[in-house]
């Protein structure tokens, strides 16, 4: 009985046991099933993700090519015997490959070209072309009727991807997708047939997703003869059709405009008149157009302004020419005159400083030089007996930061600046010193100025002759700082055929200079820098993203 019962217990348990090892059984079946499908799914999981992993290794490796920086040489030039060109250098990413390309324009006569033939254009024509800027191949030409007047490439609304070049040529006004070159659309300019840069460009006032731009006319009137402004068009940059009307515009006086955004973004367009410097609203200018827009305007400003919209922003009888001071976060212009250079603050309208100069032979450079972050200012003033003074005034006082006396020919390339990682920018200037000044052969010289080795300049001797055009840029974004020089007869002098010099657009990187520069010492200080140590501090150089 015990035994029975026990067993009975025992079997009990037992049979609980047995049922719960069934259910168990049954339980942990139906586990091992889940098991087994888990281990199955695990596995096929860990072949899968196997798999993958192999799949993306072997893409990247294999089918997915590296992101490859595009290698580039550090000299290049384009050659074009029989060629004339003009003053004009942009850089571009025409091909996508996140180096900037170089378009140039020139006019050919050279038959056995072939390029204007191959557009039934007559001989001589225009080519605008973009070349490669790793290698200077080229990347299309665009033939087009001559006489040239006016180019300006990175005209927003042109191209389908945004930007686009518009040329003023013949009759007509040409819009060029920078990639292909293709012509994106052609008009009559006789509505602005005597209209001049730079272009005033506008957001989209047609409401077709482009971006739009206006053109002021100098129509030289008597008795004087001295081109004024009388109309200013609005074109639409999708399809070149005028819109809106003409604008009549009455300005005596007005020699020169120059586009500006205020702090708050409000679009005007500065006037440089014989008595001092006036800004007018866009808004006003497309209301004269006729043509609705939600342009802002500066409240400050409007309230200054007279009937005719004008507002006085800086007396002067001797105005030159003003320029938007880069990179500001409040927006500054600097001011020429005959006799200075001065800053202007637009917010409160003062003048900052004043300094007083001679005849300045090039446009102002920006470019920081001492270390307080704001862009100083390279000016080169000729003091006669073909010799110029070059000066870096400094940006927050006006006050000569540095100064070197070099000789100079016409035309003289404006220095340049190319910005370093190291806040300070690089600048490049064109010359020759003194001491070399009696030697017969009149050659070129170019200087490289290290901020932080002032007392020193490097100096090459340049080949380049006739130098029509001179840009020191970045080429990619924070490397690649070259230098580009166009050089030729100048085809707004030589209207002649048959020109003997050829046309060449050379490319050189800053650094490869180095090595072949000699050391030019600047002013008395006779401070033990060693050349090796300026040469190390240039090849150490790293540039920024932003010029
Ligand atoms: C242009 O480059 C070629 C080699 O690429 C060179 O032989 C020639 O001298 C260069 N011409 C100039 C004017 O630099
Ligand atoms: C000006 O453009 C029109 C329209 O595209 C064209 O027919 C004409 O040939 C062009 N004229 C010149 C000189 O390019
Ligand atoms: C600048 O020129 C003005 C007028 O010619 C003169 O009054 C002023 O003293 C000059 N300033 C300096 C610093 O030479
Ligand atoms: C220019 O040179 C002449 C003689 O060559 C000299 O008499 C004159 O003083 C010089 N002028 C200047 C401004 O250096
Ligand atoms: C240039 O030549 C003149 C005379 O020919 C001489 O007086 C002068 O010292 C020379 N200048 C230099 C820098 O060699």
């Amino acid at each position: 009985m015990a035994d029975a019962s026990g067993s009975g217990f025992e079997a009990e348990p037992l049979k609980g046991g047995e049922a719960e090892g069934g259910v168990s059984k049954k339980k942990s079946c139906t586990e091992k099933l889940g098991f087994s499908h888990l281990t199955g799914w695990r596995t096929a999981a860990f072949l899968f993700s196997l798999f993958l992993c192999l799949a993306v290794v072997f893409a990247f490796s294999f089918i997915l090519p590296c992101p490859v920086r595009p290698q580039y040489f550090s000299t290049w030039n384009r050659t074009l015997p029989d060629a004339a060109t003009y003053d004009f250098l942009a850089v571009e990413d025409a091909n996508e490959d996140k180096v900037l390309d170089v378009l140039f324009i020139y006019k050919d006569s050279e038959a056995s070209r072939n390029t204007c033939l191959s557009e039934d254009l007559s001989i001589p024509c225009l080519v605008l072309t973009a070349v490669d800027g790793t290698d200077g191949k080229m990347l299309w030409e665009r033939p087009l009727a001559a006489e040239f007047d006016w180019v300006e490439c990175g005209v927003k609304g042109l191209g389908r991807q945004g930007t686009g070049c518009l040329v003023a040529h013949a009759d007509n006004l040409t819009a060029i997708d920078k990639k292909t070159g293709v012509i994106r659309w052609q008009q009559s300019r006789s509505s602005v047939l005597n209209g001049n840069l730079p272009l005033i460009s506008i957001q989209d006032l047609n409401a077709d997703k482009a971006d739009d731009f206006a053109i002021l006319s100098y129509n030289p009137e008597a008795p004087s003869f001295t081109p004024i402004p009388s109309e200013l068009v609005f074109f639409s940059g999708k399809s070149g059709d005028q819109i809106g009307s003409k604008a009549n515009v009455d300005w005596n006086g007005v020699f020169g405009h120059q586009q500006f955004k205020t702090a708050s973004g409000a679009p005007y367009l500065l006037l440089l008149t014989k008595s001092g410097l006036y800004a007018v609203s866009l808004r006003h200018l497309t209301e004269l157009a006729g043509l609705e827009s939600a342009l802002k305007e500066e409240k400050s400003w409007k309230e200054k302004s007279d009937k005719t919209g004008l507002i006085s922003l800086y007396q002067s009888d001797s105005l030159k020419r003003v320029m938007v001071v880069p990179g500001s976060s409040s927006p500054s212009l600097l001011v020429q005159t005959d006799s200075s250079v001065s800053l202007l603050h637009t917010d409160k309208l003062k003048i900052a400083w004043s300094t007083n100069t001679s005849t300045l032979l090039s446009v102002p450079t920006f470019g920081q030089f001492d270390k307080d972050g704001i862009p100083d200012i390279m000016i080169e003033e000729d003091i006669g007996n073909k010799t110029k003074r070059v000066l870096v005034l400094s940006g927050s006082s006006g006050v000569v930061l540095w100064e070197v006396h070099l000789l100079f020919w016409t035309p003289s390339p404006r220095p340049a600046s190319v910005l370093t990682l190291n806040t300070y920018s690089v600048f490049m200037l064109w010359g020759q010193s003194q001491s070399r000044g009696n030697q017969t052969n009149e050659m070129h010289s170019s200087f490289l100025l290290h901020p932080r080795y002032s007392q020193l300049l490097l100096e090459r001797r340049n080949p380049a002759q006739n130098i029509i055009s001179f840009k020191a840029t970045l080429l990619e974004r924070g490397r690649h700082a070259g230098y580009l020089v166009l050089t030729g007869p100048d085809g707004r002098q030589h209207a002649d055929l048959g020109e003997t010099e050829p046309v060449i657009l050379t490319k050189r990187k800053i650094k490869e200079d180095v090595p072949e520069s000699a050391v030019l010492r600047v002013g008395a200080d006779e401070s033990a820098v060693e050349e090796a140590e300026v040469k190390e501090a240039f090849y150490r150089l790293r540039f920024s993203e932003t010029q």
